[in-house]
């Protein structure tokens, strides 16, 4: 291989000095994801997503346009970008016309003129139409991941696949980006997005609620719901704003499992490092929408949400969204991180009583369900496994290197790759740093065995 690779470096560097490398060639349609080999798109680098939605409640339909500027990382003749369903109207590259073509789920844009390698530009799509949700077998609790227009409201839960469902764009997490939404809809609707509320203008009868998300943010973490909500204003530790959205009348039992976030985000800030961004909140359906989604800075739950379920999606936004799984072959970091997470809470509240119940309840459900792998799951990713065994290797990890070592772990693993992606040879490089020890036979075993060492005997089920 070696010596095959210099043969071809030294034929390249004898080629005539028109360097072949900047002649302008088509961005690749995917980023080569093993479960999703179609999303994402080769060829630029998101930078920011300016995205405007205008929303009818009558029938769901919207009529949209986003703006995003990206960087050429090779010479492009035409590139990508993800896509389903939907109607587009025009796209401009750098102000000019551009020619467009839907290929399958991706919107193939050809500009007026090649981009240069390097170069920034902005893509703007004008489209319209009414977003259905997309059919992700990744999902298995879920009909589709993404747009969801139902009994007057529209909520929005997209991962892994569903953000493409309603706004075009680099659909994978390893291509992170700023974003910022205006969203205009008829009184009394309220919209609510990631990130801040920078502005709200009305005219007569409409109006429109601007969202800025300052921190780079992964595709899938986006969500744009409009619904009659009830806004809770607050602070959490430091100042940090909070904002809960509650469908109106939601009992004030239900609302308990939110009232301990800001003690939540202090307790996980001690174990991880700093709460990662610039503002937190949760949104609550009208109804069950199938489990809770960690969308950053704001988690969209069911109605009738608990406190496991809220720690759980605090948890991610430094355990999934601050830190984002490489590909998504690698969902384990982020499913059982926070479900681990959840433990400690436990531990918490409840004391040591509290985290060995939770460990011992794991262990039953491993062994009864014969989970596989949480490293290799096959196409449905979101499996058990990777929620609970996923959870196990790291409580077996702390096990192993005590709490010192592991926790310095996982701070030295929120830290480096913060606003970033990584994988899990990475976090084994994490762990092996923190602790001195040589842990590859434990995460092959853990992470990517059939056969786990489960302790024989676990205490009996006490809650
Ligand atoms: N990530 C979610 C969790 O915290 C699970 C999830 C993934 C989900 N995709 C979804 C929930 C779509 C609802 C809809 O466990
Ligand atoms: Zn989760």
């Amino acid at each position: 291989m070696q010596a095959l690779h210099l043969v071809s470096v030294l034929v390249l560097t004898s080629l005539p000095a028109q360097d072949a490398g900047s002649d302008p060639r088509p961005g690749d349609a995917g980023l080569g994801d093993r479960y999703y080999p179609t999303l994402g798109n080769g060829g630029y680098d998101a930078r920011h997503y300016d995205v405007r939605l205008d929303v009818e409640m009558e029938d769901g339909s919207v009529k949209a346009g986003v703006a995003l500027r990206a960087v050429a990382l090779h010479a492009l003749s035409s590139f990508n970008l993800d896509l389903v369903g939907l109607e587009v109207d025009e796209v401009r590259v750098d102000g000019a016309d551009a020619t467009f073509a839907r290929e399958g789920d991706e919107l193939v844009v050809t500009p007026a003129k090649a981009l240069a390698e390097g170069g920034e530009f902005t893509v703007e799509v004008d489209y319209h139409g009414v977003p259905g949700v997309v059919k992700d077998p990744g999902v298995p609790f879920v009909p589709g991941v993404g747009w969801m227009f139902k009994d007057g409201a529209i909520y929005t839960l997209s991962e892994p696949s569903g953000t493409r469902g309603w706004v075009p764009c680099n659909d994978h997490p390893s291509d992170k980006a700023t974003w910022s939404f205006a969203i205009t809809v008829a009184k009394p609707y309220t919209a609510a997005a990631n990130g801040i509320l920078v502005e709200t203008t009305e005219s007569e009868d409409r109006r429109t609620f601007r969202f800025r998300a300052s921190d780079p943010m992964a595709s899938y973490l986006t969500t744009v719901n409009v619904g009659k909500f009830e806004v809770e204003r607050s602070e959490g530790p430091d100042g940090l704003p909070l904002t809960h959205y509650f469908p109106p009348e939601y009992p004030a039992k239900a609302r308990e499992a939110f009232a301990r976030t800001g003690e939540m985000i202090e307790f996980f800030a001690e174990r991880f490092g700093p709460y990662p961004f610039e503002c937190y909140g949760g949104l609550v359906a009208h109804f069950q929408i199938g489990g809770a989604l960690e969308t950053q800075t704001l988690p969209v739950y069911s109605a009738g949400a608990d406190e496991d379920t809220v720690a759980h999606e605090l948890a991610h936004q430094w355990f999934g969204n601050s830190v984002s799984p490489a590909s998504w072959d690698h969902l384990w970091l982020n499913e059982g991180f926070a479900t681990y997470a959840t433990w400690l809470w436990a531990e918490h509240v409840g004391g040591e009583r509290a985290y060995v119940r939770r460990t011992g309840r794991a262990t039953r459900m491993i062994r009864q369900m014969e989970m596989g792998p949480p490293g290799d799951t096959g196409e449905v990713i979101f499996s058990m496994s990777v929620y609970v065994r996923g959870a196990y290797v790291l409580h077996a990890l702390r096990e192993l290197l005590g709490d010192e070592a592991f926790f310095e772990t996982l701070r030295t693993w929120a830290e480096r790759y913060h606003d970033g992606v990584a994988n899990t040879a990475d976090f084994v490089a994490v762990a092996e740093e923190a602790s001195g020890q040589e842990l590859d036979a434990f995460f092959e075993t853990w992470v990517y065995g059939e056969d786990v060492p489960l302790p024989e005997e676990e205490p009996r089920e006490g809650d």
